[in-house]
């Protein structure tokens, strides 16, 4: 039966629906998969989109009657057990993959000095819709963005992440301070420098994405320096597959300990989503406790991660840029690694506050961004 340039019938042996986009896509529907995906009126609740019944409540053997074409790009499907609703055809493609979601955010990619276009975008811009859509294409695609001509007024990034997500307070506090200190608890509270690296790997979870926010620099140096963890991941696969592998499979130990917390989490140095997609690098060299295993995965992680190290801090993959006041950086923790070149804490004060936001506020954004085309900050219900 032709449905709107889609061709579909229903399954003798399953009870569900063959559909076919009339090419190569073909997709068989499981009759229960199908149900679920009914969207009537009393299907969902209107205001929260749950469903309005327990999965568990339709029978185990339910099959598919009969479909037609519905009201436009609708198909009408009747149950076995007498129930009939509607399917959007366009909500149906978009989850088999056959057609663009809007809604999904951007898939990154990988960029090494030479391909780097730094994405930099001024604060005040990004009140408007098309800006902010902008802003945001540009931080999926390249895991970091540079916004200029932010406050700086202390304490100020409080109000600036939340424009993109819900604050991840930890025992450094909802923000912290990165300036020279007498006895740091963190190598980030000297003036050396930064080798690149992950932030907090021995959290669970792992904090999504990392602000950092100048309000003062009345030093030379201490710039800040980027290399996107795909790319040196990618670039390891294809040197040394077997050590990639090892780096993928081996889970490691994460630990911070210091005067207010003993933090523990494990993951390996590599990690790809169910897709297949690299989504996760950790890399913090000095606070990661590899297992004792066999002399010949180990001497494959060494090497792996030495490689990693080397990538990380080379002129092929790393970019570096100067802090101002008012520039914040915001950047993708699980994607990029950071760090900074030394400089002289004698020679003035540097003052950077740093927080964490989950990665749900960016990704939110986008979906109702993509949806009414004008919301421009992290909503709360209250709101
Ligand atoms: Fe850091």
């Amino acid at each position: 039966m032709d449905l709107f340039g889609n061709n579909a019938e229903i399954d003798p042996q399953t009870g569900g629906i063959r559909l076919s986009n009339g090419g190569n896509k073909l997709a068989q529907l499981h009759p229960l998969w199908i149900r679920e995906r009914v969207s009537g009126p009393s299907d969902f609740d209107v205001i929260s989109r749950q469903r309005l019944y327990e999965h568990a409540e339709l029978s185990a053997d339910l099959k598919v009657s009969e479909i037609k074409p519905g009201q436009t790009d609708t198909i009408e499907v009747l149950f076995s057990d007498g129930y009939r609703s509607q399917i959007e055809l366009n909500a149906l493609t978009q989850e088999l993959g056959w057609s663009h979601n809007p809604e999904t955010p951007p898939e990154p990619r990988s960029w090494d000095a030479k391909l780097n276009k730094r994405p930099e975008f001024d604060w005040h811009e990004l009140e408007t819709a098309e800006r902010m859509e902008e802003m945001l294409v540009s931080y999926f695609t390249n895991g970091y963005c540079v916004m200029q001509n932010t406050p700086t007024d202390r304490d100020s990034l409080k109000v600036l992440a939340r424009r993109f997500g819900y604050l991840r307070e930890t025992n450094f506090g909802e923000i912290f301070n990165v300036e020279t200190k007498p006895n740091p608890s963190d190598m980030a509270y000297t003036d050396v420098a930064l080798a690149s690296h992950t932030d907090n790997p021995y959290r669970n979870p792992v904090p999504g994405i990392q602000f950092l926010h100048c309000l003062r620099n009345e030093v030379n140096g201490g710039l800040s320096t980027l290399v996107d963890g795909i790319a040196i991941a990618k670039r390891l696969i294809a040197e040394s597959p077997e050590q990639a592998k090892v780096l993928e499979d081996v889970i490691v130990r994460f630990r911070y300990e210091g005067p207010s917390a003993i933090l523990e989490h494990n993951g390996p140095l590599i990690e790809r989503d169910h897709q297949g997609i690299i989504r996760h690098i950790r890399l913090s060299s000095r606070l990661d406790y590899v297992p004792a295993l066999d002399s010949k995965t180990l001497s494959l992680f060494y090497a792996g991660r030495r490689r990693l190290h080397e990538m990380s801090n080379s002129s092929d993959f790393q970019i570096s840029f100067p802090f101002k006041p008012g520039t914040l950086l915001m950047m993708d923790n699980y994607r990029l690694l950071h760090g900074r070149t030394a400089f002289n804490g004698q020679q003035g004060h540097r003052h950077l506050q740093g927080c964490y936001i989950d990665h749900d506020g960016p990704s939110s954004l986008y979906r109702m961004l993509s949806r009414d085309g004008k919301t421009t900050k992290v909503l709360r219900e209250d709101d």
